[in-house]
Parts: C-alpha cells; structure tokens; sequence
C-alpha cells in the first residue's frame, strides 16, 4: 500500500466516513491526518460548480462557465485533437473553480435513439465513443484535474434508472457496452470512474465484481477510484469489496456504520477498506497537491472561440440541393423559427452549464455579408398553433431569395431522468416547414436537437444542417458555415433512422418491468442496419462538405491500411475516413462490418495527401463466451475505407489465423443472431445467448427496498397509494407545461434506499425499512420503526461525529 503510514493511523470510523462523500460534492477531510478534502462537479460539456445549495439535477446556480457542444454533438467531429483541446479548457476552467474531479466524459452506448440522456453520450458506437472520451480525458488530466468517464456501464435508459437491472450476455457486454469504457482507461488513463445507477446482470453496478475488480483494475490494469453516481450505491460495504471507493453524494454516517459492521461481523474484509482507503487517499493527496498555487481565473473569450470552433467542426451538413450553400454574399434571406431567438443549445439535468455568454443568430447575423429581409419566430415553443406569428413568418418568406429555418427538439423532448417516448419533432414546426415551403422553394433547414429524430418532412428543405446542440458559440458557428467561411466536416456519430420502429431495440426499450433484457445483443445502430438490411435516413458516418473528396491506392498491411486521399473540389476543407471491417462466412456470428478506425484529414483544394489508419489490438477481435477470452477468427477479412458507413469508397483483404478452435455457438440454434434479424429474439435464443434463465423482473406486488417510488402504484398502504397519486398528477402537469420537472422525475423514479442514502444522515436505512413496511401495508409497525430509527439515528451520528473530530482509537 502507497500510504500505509497515514493508514495505521485512521480509525475505522475515519476510514468508513472517508470511502463517502460530504455534503453534495466534497470528501471528508482529517485535520489530525493531514487529508484536504476534494471537490467533484459536473459537468462532461462545461463546469456546473455550485457554490450555493447543491444539487445533482441541474436545479440550482452555478458558476458561469463556458458550455461547450455536449458530447452527442463532438462525436460528430470525429476528431480526437479537438476532444483533447476541449478536456484541456474543461480542465483549466475546473481547476480556476476549485475542482478537483471533473464528473464526465458520458460514454453510454446510445441503445436506442429514445434515451433521455443521448445528448450527453458519444455514440451508438463504442470505438468513436471510446476514442472521443480518451482524447477528453487526457486533456482534462493533463492539467492537474481528474476525469469521470460515466456511467459504468450498461446505463441506456433513464425511466427507473436506479431501480432496473440491464440483463446482457457477456459478449455483447464487452463488445458494445465495454470497450469504449476500455479505451478511456487504457488510452485516455482515467484516475476515477462513476459506477451507474442500474444493476448489470443482477448486481448492482456499484457492487459488481465483475466488471470493477476482474474487467476494470484486473484486466484495464485501471489504477484510480470508483466513484458512485448519485444516489447509485446500495449496499456500500458490498461496494468496497467489489472495488468502489466513494459513495455519493453524501449518504449519513449510518452508511458508515453498516460498513464497520459489515467488517465487525466478517461479511468484508478489513483488508478492502484499507485498499480503497489507500486508493482514495493516493487521489485526495494528489489532487490537492495538483491545486496548489492554481489560477483562479480562465480566458473566457478565448474558450468561447473554442467553443464555437468545436460547434463548426461537429456541424453535420446533411443534404445540399443544387449547392445551395454556402450562401453567396449579399444574399436576401428570411429568418425564421424561435430557435433563432432563443436558441437551444445544451440539455437538461445534472450537465446544465451556466454559460459565460450566449450567441443567438438573430443577434449575430447582422455581422455577416447577407441581406436580412425579415425575422421571424414562426411557431410557438409549447406547440401551440399561432396564426398571426405564422403569418408574419409566411409575408417575409416570400419576400425572401432563401429561408433559414431554425426549428429542432425542445427543451422537454429530452432531459436527463426521462426517456422520450417518440422519435417525432413537434407538428406545427412541420406543419410551418410544409407552408413556408409553398411560398418560397429555397428553405434552408438548421437543426438543434440533442438526439436522433425522424425526419419525414426532409424533402421540404433544400439543404440541412444538424447542429445537435452546439453550445454557447453554436449561433456563429451555423453563420460561419451557411457563408462558406467555415467548410462542413461534421459526420453522424449514430444513425438516423427513418422510422422508430425500424430501430434495433424497438420491442425491447424501454423495459417496463424490472428488468431490461439486450435482446438486439451485438446488433446497436449502424450494425443492425447494416446486417438486417434495413434502409435508414442517413447512415451513420454520413455528412456532406462543400468539397468532394476522392479515395485511392488502398495497401493493407499487417499494421494497418494506408489510402490516398485527394480534394478534387475548389474549396479547402476536411474529410473524415473510416475503417471498417467485416468477415464474410464467419462462423461465429457479427455484423457485417464495424468501426475499427477513422483519420480527419484537412487537404486545401486540389492537394492530396497519403492517409494511414493503423491496426490495433482491437481490430479483429471478438469476445469468446466459450473460452472467456477475446480471440480472432481465422479468415480473409474484408477491409472496408469509407466516407460513411453505407459509402465504402475502397476494400481490401487481410488474413488472420485463428486463435481458437472453440466457437461458441451453433449456427441453427442462433437464427437471429446469424442473420441480424433481432427484433423479435425467441425466449429459448435468448436464454441461449445469455447461457442462462432470463431472471423474472415482475413485481409482484410486495415492494422492496429497492423498487421505484413510482412502483406504489402495486402498494397494499393507501397512503402509499394517495403518495403515488400525488406524484402521478405532479409529473403529468409539468409534462404537459412543456418543461420536465427534474425533481419529480427523480423522486419517480428512485428506489426507496435512495431516501436513506441522499439525505445527509437524516434518514438511516432502519426509517427507510419502516417506510417499506408502512408502503406494504403495515402502517403501525412501520410507524413506529420509522419514530424509532429517527431517535436512534440521530444519537448515533453524534456518538459517530464526536468520534472522528477527536479521532478516537
Ligand atoms: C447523474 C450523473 C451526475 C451526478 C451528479 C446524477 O444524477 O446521473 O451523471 O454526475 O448526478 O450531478
């Protein structure tokens, strides 16, 4: 152990209290011990340090910060440079605030374009996901402040995120939900890691062997700490054991209490809390060590101008009929949608950056060489149809040469804590496209939305630009590329599918039950597509430039594949290649090709350029469920350099022997699977992918400690019920107000313990047993185990705090 001279001194009570957090966001800290105490904060696209009342859900103030693109919209780079330049600012800014620990990058898998939170994660795939989170977390660490990527893992759904248990067949875990986790250790050397709310396989995240100690230190060789999410650890002692080190936010001294008990009465080891113990202590002494003698202050016009050249690269320049951009100079344009006034540019929840400053284009665009004929909100935000605004909107659309038109997801189509049920923009922002385009054929489409949406109405709009959502500097950055100042080089990071229901995880998202059963197992995005041959929207890895790039002299070796690149257009600009690889007539079953490597590459026009994209150790692997290792198949690969997924300019071969005779399945009892057709997976298929029983998530009436408070609905208590009521009508109304009620969704959404474990030392996990018992019905007895635990708590956090001030033996 690093600190076994600070160790031998500890109490087990230091020891307990300091593996948990105090108050919202520090640690303990021990004068007698000398150890400072650190500061975490969200978030993964700008810092939300709150120096008031604290919160993880967005709610409150915090520090002006500058909120850069969020991660959906950075994928879309595809560029690792620009990933390590926003860590580094992120880093300096956390540093000027007095953080130590800076919450994020989030790098989910985007299971289904459905997820609340997609605008905070990379990918649909893990490799881009992976490569995009290193390149942050280097960037944050290389000054002085720790990264947390998050949240590990298996975290694709927010309705009942603390109370569902992600039900994945080993390969499939390590395959897609894993690797780019994998990356951002090994690559990007992330010092902490946020273990997720849901349970994986049956075990909460937070107590997972498996994936903390085997996966994450054993086999990453991941050498920091294991952070909690909020509110995420169940059973703490189970998490110390497991590999997890500090529990989050600020659960009370009883935790600490049942984790000296669970060490008095032999349930852990002594041995594992010193572990963590040492382990956090070697982060605490590290980290403060790392602050001393730091700025207090940051550039904020030189970050803003990061910011918006991070929102021009990850533009996506989806369609551009007729080369109608960039705009020529001077020409008559319309501006309309409400997007252009208040535009929207970062999600909801516990990532909510309180920006430095925010660009609108109706402020801005009279800074550029166009001619603005009029602006317009043209719809109203909430939905509502207003026919004097739309009028207003339709007058100088037909005055106009060109209509911009700035229309997207609102505010509370996505949010941390909910998932969205449909795919669809709001009506009367298509019913508005269809009209402006009968009066004026030139419609230019900007679109804000953190997530994939459908897109039946495309064929209205001469060209389209997705901004996802594109941070305080968005609004410039859309102006530099619609006036051809900047040239688009952004690329789908996920797939934009025509339909719903033509997504991979349609019958299985979101699960209603206890558990989420990975049916669609390896088969995420563009996989599926590709194998199952389903016609999307736009492929992933698609974007236009206002260049053409042309592709040549493939050579593939046994490191990796080398192309020559050229820019046949008159414009300077940057193309994004990417590496794909498949087995045709392999035994064991994949997608007909995968991400395995991709290279940015700036040419001025006409310049031509020899592009290298090396192999690496994950190019032709795949996991083994019968050796429990990753292996290679034997075969000819196909090597597949693309512009996009679905646009494969160049192939090549390259031969590999194999590294097992074991193949762990038989073809005829994996239909499904052989052929991609996932959506409808048997009962009996999927029990044989998961080489096991799938586990029963019903409720069955009685509730535990570790169901939702949404789950009331089954309670035996009528109070209990009349709460759940009460809960149901608060929910509905903020929904239907247009602005998703965090709080609310929280408390929806959380497990009875959470009340134990988020509040302070208020509420022991003794009162929460009560409230269980009072919930099923026993109302005396809970009662009275709620008045008794109350007395009893409180005498025992003083008896505990008088302990560790004078640091007790
Ligand atoms: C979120 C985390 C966040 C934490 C602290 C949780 O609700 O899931 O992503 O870092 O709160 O705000």
């Amino acid at each position: 152990m690093k600190h076994q001279d600070i160790i031998e001194k500890m109490t087990i009570e230091e020891k307990a209290a300091f593996l948990q957090g105090k108050g919202e966001w520090q640690t303990w800290d021990f004068e007698r011990l000398g150890i400072p105490s650190i500061f975490c904060s969200d978030g993964p696209h700008g810092i939300r340090k709150q120096a008031g009342a604290g919160d993880h859900l967005g709610l409150n103030a915090s520090l002006p910060a500058t909120c850069f693109p969020t991660a959906a919209t950075i994928a879309n780079s595809w560029d690792t440079e620009l990933g390590e330049t926003l860590g580094q600012t992120l880093g300096e800014e956390a540093m000027a605030e007095g953080v130590n620990v800076l919450l994020g990058p989030g790098l989910n898998i985007k299971r289904s374009p459905l997820c609340g939170r997609n605008f905070e994660y990379f990918s649909e795939d893990p490799y881009l996901a992976g490569k995009m989170a290193a390149s942050y977390v280097k960037g944050i660490q290389s000054k002085g402040v720790y990264a947390c990527p998050k949240h590990f893992a298996v975290n694709s759904q927010e309705l009942r995120r603390m109370a569902m248990n992600s039900v994945v067949d080993e390969r499939t875990l390590r395959e897609i939900y894993l690797t780019g986790f994998e990356i951002a250790v090994k690559e990007g050397k992330a010092k902490t890691i946020m273990s997720a709310y849901n349970e994986v396989n049956g075990i909460y995240a937070n107590e997972n062997k498996h994936l903390l100690t085997d996966i994450l230190r054993n086999e990453w060789g991941f050498d920091g700490i294991v952070i909690t999410d909020w509110g995420a650890s169940n059973d703490h002692a189970l998490g110390v054991a497991a590999g997890s080190n500090l529990e989050m936010p600020n659960p009370g001294l009883d935790s600490a209490r049942e984790l000296i008990a669970a060490v008095e009465s032999g349930k852990i080891k002594i041995e594992d809390v010193d572990e963590r113990v040492d382990e956090l202590l070697d982060v605490v002494l590290r980290l403060s060590d790392n602050a001393k003698g730091k700025k207090d202050e940051f550039d904020i016009p030189a970050h803003h101008a990061v910011a918006r050249r991070a929102a021009a690269e990850s533009t996506v320049l989806l369609k551009n009929e007729d080369g109608i951009l960039p705009l020529k100079p001077g020409a008559k344009v319309a501006v309309i949608g409400d997007f252009a006034f208040v535009p929207r540019y970062q999600g909801a929840g516990s990532s909510m950056v309180n920006p430095t400053k925010v660009e609108t284009i109706s402020e801005i665009i009279g800074n550029y060489d166009v001619q603005v004929i009029g602006s317009s909100r043209g719809y109203s935000r909430n939905g509502d149809e207003d026919a004097v605004t739309k009028k207003e909107a339709l007058d100088i659309a037909a005055r106009a040469d060109f209509v911009l038109y700035f229309f997207g997801l609102n505010e509370d189509s996505e949010s941390e804590g909910m998932d969205r049920n449909h795919m669809r923009i709001p009506q009367n922002q298509i019913t508005l496209m269809q009209e402006l385009g009968q009066v004026n054929p030139n419609i230019i489409g900007v679109i804000s939305a953190g997530s994939a949406i459908e897109m039946p109405w495309h064929h209205y709009l001469k060209a389209m630009l997705h901004c996802y959502l594109n941070g305080q500097a968005g609004a410039g950055a859309v102006m530099d590329i619609l006036t051809g100042s900047v040239n688009p080089s952004g690329k789908l990071s996920e797939t934009l599918p025509r339909r719903y229901e033509d997504t991979p995880a349609y019958r299985y998202y979101p699960s209603q039950q206890r558990t989420s059963e990975y049916r669609e197992s390896i088969y995420v995005g563009y996989r599926y597509y590709d194998t199952a041959e389903i016609p999307v929207l736009y492929p992933f890895g698609f974007g236009l430039s206002y260049t053409k790039f042309e592709y040549s002299d493939l050579a593939v070796t046994d490191k990796g594949v080398s192309f020559t690149l050229k820019n046949i257009g008159d414009r300077d600009g940057a193309e994004v290649s990417q590496l794909y690889v498949g087995l045709p007539g392999a035994k064991v079953f994949r997608p007909v090709k995968e991400l395995k490597g991709f290279a940015k590459t700036f040419l001025k026009a006409g310049e031509s350029k020899k592009v290298e994209i090396a192999f690496d150790d994950k190019t032709f692997r795949y996991f083994n469920v019968k050796t429990n290792k990753w292996e290679i198949e034997g075969g000819s690969y196909c090597i597949m350099i693309g512009a996009s997924s679905a646009d494969i300019r160049l192939k090549g071969e390259a031969s590999k022997a194999e590294t097992t005779a074991e193949i762990p399945y038989v073809k005829e009892s994996f239909k499904a699977y052989y052929s991609g057709k996932i959506q409808t997976v048997s009962d009996d298929e999927f029990e044989r992918l998961l080489g096991r029983s799938i586990p029963d998530g019903k409720w069955d009436g009685s509730l535990g400690k570790n169901d939702a408070l949404c789950q009331m609905y089954y309670a035996k208590s009528g109070l209990a019920r009349l709460i759940y009521k009460i809960l149901t009508n608060k929910k509905k109304k903020a929904d239907e107000s247009g602005k998703p009620d965090l709080n609310i969704l929280f408390i929806y959404n959380m497990p009875f313990r959470a009340m134990a474990k988020m509040s302070g030392g208020m509420v022991s996990m003794a009162m929460v047993d009560g409230i269980i018992r009072l919930v099923n019905g026993h109302f005396f007895g809970g009662l009275g185990s709620i008045i008794g635990g109350f007395f009893g708590n409180s005498s025992k956090n003083k008896a505990y705090e008088a302990k560790i001030k004078g640091g007790n033996k």
